[in-house]
């Protein structure tokens, strides 16, 4: 199903109460909703953030550093993935993408004049181990070791994610995650990071999103390594959590400086109905996608995410697993992007149609597994991105607070957030990018986030996705995340209308207006 059906067909499945009503008719839970123009302008330009607060952008190594087989780094299983006929819109590669593996010292310099203070970059597995096991190639650590000399040269944090989705493809041949073992040597990795890098990093994120590329990975198969079998994605998640738990002891046995957190995927999820059924399904949502990898570390436990009994046995979970994943993860890092509206399906005939949306999936009928038993859309009552995402600047606001509620005010990183449009360079303008459709994104966006912080939220960064418009997995090159605009012919790099904004966002801590001045 391509995107354009899924959108027509979620819409179908969202129901037509959904489209005119803007949240308040018959049967829909009327939550605060709020658009983007019904916040109001003082509030935007009222909004104000804590005086020491990190602005940050983020990229992820197979989306933006090409150089795919240099100095001997190992295939990873989105190189495999890539290559492979069919699999990625376009037949685009990662092989080149931005080529940030030999243009970071201009990126950095980009960054520092764009007065940044963190930078979330991932480092590529497959270029410290080419195997994902044994001995580290030395040239991968200096490649990152100089990259990280270089960000606090330019006064910028270096934020470093273990696993941003290239796992070494001979992993995957061993098994790949549903394949317990890799717990370990997941952790062995995270060792040889931080005694390498932990003198110069203090803050570690083990995986990006770990719901996400265990589930299209291995429970549909629309990420690599294309497996479809809802089992292997319960074990494929075990693995992660008792890896997370395993990398978080290694990182602090290497490192005393080492603070770990997270950068999980998350979507508040609003019941369809105010029926029991409904909001308990959006509670296993929740759950589910939201904090199925945080109750782990923090609880030792798994959360009710399931119908009935937690399913042990499929995910092969083994006594004594609850110690290994319970660790106390410092502060709590997630990215917001869209929110779902969720229903029961516990009488749907299984396995609901799938629809495939970036890196989100839903389903928009049946029900999503016979485990979970819920229906999650993505509503469309907010205008759609062009990379076909609704706005919903509100449901940061909800997110962040509820996280604050549920695990007693943690520290916050925002990890991610950022809309796809395909602005280009104007020549009339310049050659500047008049991207004021994301700035209008980030300024309502950024006001709630701002309001969640003046309730009592502790939010101590945010970083935008993306620096650079750059490899969106499965849909190639068609997306544009970036601040920055990347031309691919040449990688000149133009900074957006939105770039330019964002600086000064951080240099005054307030959403002025753009102005070009
Ligand atoms: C997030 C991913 C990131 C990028 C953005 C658009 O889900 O973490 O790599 O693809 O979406």
């Amino acid at each position: 199903m391509n995107r354009r059906q899924f959108v027509s067909k979620s819409l179908v499945a969202a129901g037509t109460a959904l489209l005119p009503s803007r949240g308040s008719a018959a049967g829909i839970i009327p939550t605060p909703n709020r658009f983007a123009d019904e916040i109001a302008p003082s509030e935007i330009t009222e909004a104000r953030f804590p005086k020491d607060f990190l602005w940050g952008l983020a990229t992820a190594s197979y989306q933006v550093e090409g150089a795919w087989n240099e100095d001997g780094k190992g295939e990873s299983i989105w190189d495999r993935f890539a290559h492979t006929v069919g699999k990625v819109k376009g037949g685009a590669t990662g092989d080149t993408a931005c080529d940030q593996y030999h243009l970071y010292p201009q990126d950095i310099a980009m960054m520092k004049s764009l007065n940044q203070k963190s930078y979330r970059f991932s480092i590529s597995w497959p270029r410290i181990q080419p195997t994902g096991v044994g001995e580290a190639n030395q040239k991968g650590l200096d490649h990152y070791g100089r990259l990280v000399d270089a960000l606090l040269e330019a006064g910028i944090r270096p934020f470093c994610t273990l696993y941003h989705w290239d796992l070494p493809q001979a992993l995957e041949d061993r098994g790949g995650w549903p394949n317990r073992d890799l717990a370990g040597y997941f952790a062995d990795y995270a060792g040889i990071l931080a005694k390498s890098l932990g003198d110069r990093i203090t803050v570690w994120a083990p995986f990006n999103m770990p719901w996400s590329f265990t589930y299209l990975g291995y429970g549909v198969g629309v990420f690599p390594p294309g497996r479809a079998k809802y089992d292997d994605f319960l074990k494929a998640a075990h693995t992660v959590n008792l890896a997370q738990g395993q990398a978080f002891r290694a990182i602090k046995a290497a490192s005393s400086k080492a603070t770990v957190g997270s950068a999980y995927g998350m979507a508040p999820a609003y019941p369809k109905t105010d029926s029991e059924a409904d909001r308990a399904a959006a509670d296993r949502y929740h759950a589910m996608n939201n904090v199925y990898f945080l109750e782990t570390a923090i609880n030792g436990r798994y959360p009710k995410a399931f119908v009935g009994e937690i399913p042990y046995k499929a995910m092969g979970f083994q006594p004594g697993d609850d110690r290994i994943m319970k660790v106390p993860l410092d502060w709590i890092g997630f990215h917001y992007y869209t929110r779902r509206i969720v229903s029961d399906a516990s009488g749907a005939s299984h396995p609901g149609s799938g629809g495939s949306f970036g890196t989100e999936i839903e389903d928009t009928s049946g029900g999503r597994d016979p485990y979970t038993q819920f229906s999650a859309v993505m509503p469309t009552e907010g205008p759609l991105t062009d990379a076909g995402l609704e706005i919903w600047p509100h449901g940061i606001y909800d997110l962040v607070t509820r996280i604050s509620r549920e695990y007693n005010h943690p520290i916050i990183e925002i990890t991610e957030s950022g809309c796809g449009y395909l602005d280009t360079p104007y020549e009339k303008n310049g050659g500047h990018v008049p991207d004021t459709r994301r700035i209008d994104f980030f300024r309502s966006e950024l006001a709630e986030l701002a309001r969640a912080i003046s309730d009592g939220a502790n939010v101590r960064a945010f970083h935008a996705w993306s620096l650079l418009d750059n490899f969106e997995w499965a849909d190639g090159y068609t997306e544009r995340y970036g601040l920055t605009y990347v031309d691919y012919r040449d990688q000149k790099r133009t900074v957006k209308d939105s770039g330019l904004w964002y600086a000064k966002v951080a240099a005054t801590n307030q959403l002025a207006r753009f102005s070009s001045k």
